[in-house]
């Protein structure tokens, strides 16, 4: 099945292994810029770090061809202007009064659990954005809490979250293509913990804590720490409490 959402044409299938792989694939074919893979479940569901992605029916999983015109250098701003289009998604999904929160780089928090994932692979002129949102199922076991969409009294239907997530993909991607980077950072610093906030960061084992010192031009994560600020430009981020 095939169907138009504003600059996106979305294919969708039941089943498959990976949206991002399907993605892929289309994309070494020659599908053009906006093409959408979204698949009711997945069997191989990637994360990042080559963790696998719990992908039951129930959940939205698509991944996008994105030719945009941007040096390697400047591809991962594309997970910023994801993570935006993501958390006002949850924010359209869930009551007024549940905020979704942003964890860097790109994870997307209720009540400090896991509602979202996105994944950004690139190829010279290519990028695949994965993003996978859990509307009914989380998985219960990890290292992280997880949640979803109805377990906090939001009401969606997949499609309905696909639609709404393409919109504001769609307006996320003009802010950063009409306004740069700059304009990104600030949206997304609006959807973060605070700063000044005390976090932690693991980086292949090791743990560095400090204040959260905001984003620096690139979206490298700045850490105060008594020794003065760090930058860092993977990891995984915790918030204390
Ligand atoms: C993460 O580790 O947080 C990123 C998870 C990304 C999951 C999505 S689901 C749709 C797309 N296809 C995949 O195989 N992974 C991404």
């Amino acid at each position: 099945m095939h169907g138009m959402t504003g600059p996106f044409t979305v294919r969708h299938y039941e089943s498959i292994g990976s949206t991002n792989d399907e993605a892929w694939r289309l994309a070494r074919d020659g599908a053009p810029h906006g093409s959408v893979v979204h698949a009711d479940e997945q069997t191989a569901g990637r994360g990042r770090f080559s963790r696998s992605w719990f992908s039951p029916p129930g959940n939205l999983y698509l991944s996008i061809v994105l030719r945009l015109d941007v040096p390697p250098a400047r591809m991962s701003e594309l997970s910023f202007v994801a993570g935006i289009a993501v958390a006002e998604t949850a924010a359209v999904l869930l009551p007024k009064r549940t905020r979704p929160q942003l964890k860097w780089p790109n994870d997307v928090l209720v009540e400090g659990a896991k509602i979202s994932g996105i994944l950004l692979e690139s190829d010279a002129d290519v990028a695949i954005l994965g993003i996978g949102l859990n509307v009914l199922e989380a998985p219960k076991s990890g290292a992280y809490r997880t949640t979803t969409i109805a377990a906090n009294g939001g009401l969606a239907s997949v499609d309905s979250a696909r639609d709404i997530l393409l919109a504001r993909l769609a307006e996320a991607l003009g802010l950063w293509q009409r306004d740069g980077f700059t304009a990104v950072r600030e949206a997304w610093l609006g959807w973060s913990y605070p700063i000044g906030e005390t976090i932690r960061i693991s980086v292949s084992g090791a743990a560095r804590e400090g204040k959260f010192a905001g984003l620096d031009e690139t979206g490298a994560l700045l850490l105060e720490t008594e020794a003065g600020i760090e930058r860092h430009v993977t990891g995984d981020v915790a918030l204390r409490g």
